[in-house]
């Protein structure tokens, strides 16, 4: 089977990469869909820690790119719960399938990479990355792979960018982070990734007062991509990060929705997001 790849990517920290990259994949899981998760954040990989694996990881995608270890070895299954029966999808209208699958093709931090001059760095090429990655995806026979990047200009996106079918560009609402979101927008364009979409995360639609703060309108505009969706600020996912409460947040949803809309479905913008459909008339500022 072909997968299909995403890549995550904004060159802004800590605008919630990490977070969409596990939150997206859940979504498609909750659908049915087999999913692999790829860690390329080769500065500061977490998405280990984030799923609660750290501890089962034998191996990881530079051991395998450097010839250490092997793809098999490097991926986790990630234990998922199947859905009730009775739940229904967000129209209400049909119930989902059984859980699909998810695994992690875990990084080494700060390894190859990452470290110029790293021990294996010759052998640590884009080619060597991307091969990896389709390997990854044929053993788990993943019907999608979500793929994290890091902050900044790294070797890294330039892989992924290589190998992605769609990026989504994660941003704030704030001008920093649209100026970056800007700059991520061009710079993928020019690595040729044909199909980048937006993704605006930590959405405060309390916190659109009035022109002086932007709201979603114009940050879709000026960040020059099609919108994949808009992701609440949401304190539980904080908690769920710490591994002190389950996913099943506002944030959730939205990421569901999202993994609907990538999956190709027609799905409004804030489907079963009641607090921020409350606030409607602030956010279409
Ligand atoms: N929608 C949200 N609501 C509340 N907190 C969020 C939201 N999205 C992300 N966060 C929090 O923001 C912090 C940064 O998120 P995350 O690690 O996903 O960012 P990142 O872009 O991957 O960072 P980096 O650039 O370091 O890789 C985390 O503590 C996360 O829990
Ligand atoms: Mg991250």
């Amino acid at each position: 089977m072909k997968s299909k790849f995403i890549m995550i990517a904004s060159s802004k920290g800590g605008v919630g990469k990490s977070t969409a990259a596990l939150g997206i994949a859940r979504g498609l899981c909750r659908m049915g869909k087999r999913v692999l998760v790829a860690d390329l954040d080769f500065g500061n990989a977490c998405l280990d820690i984030l799923l609660g694996v750290q501890d089962s990881i034998i191996c990881t995608l530079q051991d395998a790119v450097t010839g250490k270890g092997s793809v098999a070895d490097a991926l986790v299954k990630i234990p998922v719960t199947a859905e009730k029966k009775k739940r229904r999808g967000a129209r209400g209208k049909k119930p989902f399938s059984e859980a699909g699958e998810l695994w992690l093709l875990p990084s080494s931090v700060g390894g190859a990479g990452c470290v110029a001059g790293f021990e294996g760095e010759s052998a640590f090429t884009d080619d060597g990355v991307c091969s990896a990655l389709t390997e990854a995806a044929e053993a788990a026979d993943a019907e999608y792979v979500i793929i994290d990047t890091g902050a900044g200009v790294n070797s890294a996106v330039g892989a992924a960018a290589a190998i992605a079918d769609t990026a989504l560009v994660v941003s704030g609402h704030m001008p920093v982070a649209l100026r970056s979101a800007q700059t991520t927008v061009a710079r993928l364009s020019s690595y040729g990734v044909g199909d980048i979409r937006l993704l605006i995360n930590s959405f405060d639609a309390s916190g659109v007062i009035d022109d002086r703060r932007k709201g979603l309108f114009s940050v879709i505009d000026e960040s020059g991509a099609a919108l994949a969706g808009v992701i609440p600020y949401d304190y539980g996912l904080l908690l769920t990060h710490e591994g002190i409460a389950s996913p099943g947040g506002e944030a959730e949803g939205a990421f569901l929705n999202i993994a609907r809309r990538l999956c190709g479905e027609s799905v409004p913008v804030f489907e079963g997001i009641k607090r921020i459909r409350k606030l409607k008339k602030k956010i279409y500022q």
